[in-house]
């Protein structure tokens, strides 16, 4: 190998070495040393599959197999030394390899180029956070399904607009939190079994002239086949988009709970305290205990979502195969997938921890006139009155309640027969919001039986 002040991997046809911002915008090695775990593990599969297939000589695969080893430990032991010039983590193995068993080293890239490499430990690396994504999504439900269960039957009022709309349970609000991050826990999945195959292999983009077996890499890498087109292997991301697209989905989720903690802790609403392991005090106002984890994981959609904008638009207009531009898809993605994991953390301990004001909670139900709703269907239920009709009679009452100043069960049955003459004294049955919510019976209702039918299923699920 020729040394010209050139890059030693490459410098053949190099005469002089690069340019120092040539070296600064090309190299990835501060960040996709992160892939050093991916990367040794993918070249110690295709070394074994290089022996088993002939194509290396025994001698030479057991000693690269011990290289990697090697270089793994001193990595994890923060020994290793990186090398900018070295570009990209594979680099860097491979010149550390060298630098510990001499030729046989420059074996291992038989077969196999940095593009199948990158894209391979890349996958390795997203199909890892998919899994963290899934533990810290059951996590979390786990955590949800706690505070469910404690008040199924809590009253609380339900909003639409941010108004009072009706009275639901404590644990049904909880449940739909449940509902909303096991469909998350299920894009990831998705996202796992579609990206779950082999692009080592594939070589630069043509595939190889040597007798590799492709099947052998990607058994051993705990994938479910190999990528059966060379170009797509070495030049797609979409496996990384939709770790991306299912992680923004997810951190919306997290962002729409976070605000409605912010929301339920205000002195204004006092629905939940959030523990002091998940608030912050006020430097000037001694009375502040402000939900800062909260405000946070609202706030990390913006980087998650904006992480997905950047890839897709790196990605969008690149001709088949591999370009540079790829290189670009690695800080993102980290980026992502540090927050999306911190978020779904701090929310898991703040859900575990906070509790909810079941006092507060019952007297806001009531106000409001949050069951109107339920005055209107006894109307048409008990005076067989048309809904259209008892939607007018209601807004009757809801208006004298107003004007008195009192809620709709303060209201004398006089007063109500002043609007509408056959009402009797069983409407009042309907109007506390105990049995509105108990009234609430259909499959998926509020209804405290049914949020426990539904805690049932989940826990059945999650266990
Ligand atoms: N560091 C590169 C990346 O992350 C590795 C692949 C380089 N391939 C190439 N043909 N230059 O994409």
């Amino acid at each position: 190998m020729s040394d010209t002040g050139s890059n030693a991997m490459w410098g053949g046809r190099f005469a002089a070495g690069p340019d120092a911002i040539m070296e600064a915008i090309n190299a990835s090695i501060g960040f996709d040393k992160r892939l050093a775990k991916q990367d040794i593990e993918g070249s110690r599969a295709h070394a074994a599959m290089l022996a088993a297939t002939g194509i290396l000589r025994d001698s030479d695969a057991e000693a690269i197999r011990e290289g990697l080893l090697t270089v793994l430990s001193e990595i994890e032991g923060g020994t290793f030394q990186f090398s900018t010039a070295l570009e990209d983590i594979h680099m860097n193995v491979e010149a550390r390899l060298k630098e510990l068993l001499g030729d046989p080293a420059g074996r291992l890239h038989t077969a196999r180029s940095r593009n199948d490499q990158v894209a391979t430990d890349f996958r390795l690396w997203v199909r890892d956070q998919i899994d963290a994504a899934i533990s810290g999504l059951e996590a979390l439900q786990r955590a949800l399904l706690a505070q469910a269960e404690a008040g199924a039957d809590w009253v609380m009022p339900g909003f639409t607009h941010l108004q009072t709309a009706q009275p639901v349970t404590w644990g049904h609000h909880m449940m739909a939190y449940v509902e909303m991050f096991g469909r998350d826990a299920g894009r990831f999945r998705d996202a796992r079994t579609r990206m779950n195959e082999c692009p080592l292999g594939a070589a630069a983009l043509a595939g190889t002239s040597f007798p590799i077996d492709r099947h052998m890499t990607a058994e051993a890498l705990g994938f479910d086949a190999p990528c059966a087109n060379s170009l797509d292997a070495v030049s797609d991301r979409d496996f990384a988009l939709e770790f991306l697209s299912s992680a923004t989905i997810c951190a919306m989720h997290l962002s729409r709970f976070a605000e409605e903690l912010v929301i339920w802790s205000s002195a204004q609403f006092r629905f939940v305290a959030l523990s002091d392991r998940f608030s912050t005090g006020s430097s000037i106002m001694p009375q502040k205990k402000n939900p800062d984890a909260a405000e946070l994981i609202r706030a990390k959609i913006g980087r998650i979502l904006g992480a997905n904008v950047a890839l897709l638009t790196v990605m969008k207009g690149l001709p088949l195969a591999y370009s540079k531009d790829m290189q670009e898809d690695k800080e993102q993605v980290f980026d992502a997938a540090d927050n999306l994991m911190l978020a779904l953390a701090a929310m898991e301990g703040m859900v575990s921890d906070m509790t909810a004001n079941r006092p507060a909670l019952e007297a806001a139900a009531a106000s409001g006139f949050s069951t109107a709703t339920d005055l209107a269907d006894w109307l048409v239920r008990e005076l067989d009155m048309p809904f259209r009709d008892a939607h007018h009679v209601t807004g009757a009452l809801v208006k004298l309640a107003e004007d008195k100043g009192c809620d709709l069960p303060d209201l004398t049955l006089e007063e109500m027969q002043g609007v509408s003459a056959g009402i009797t004294e069983g409407v009042f049955d309907v109007l506390g919001v105990h049995n509105s919510v108990a009234s609430r019976m259909s499959y998926g209702g509020t209804a405290p039986e049914q949020v426990r039918a539904q805690i049932a299923r989940w826990k059945e699920k999650l266990a």
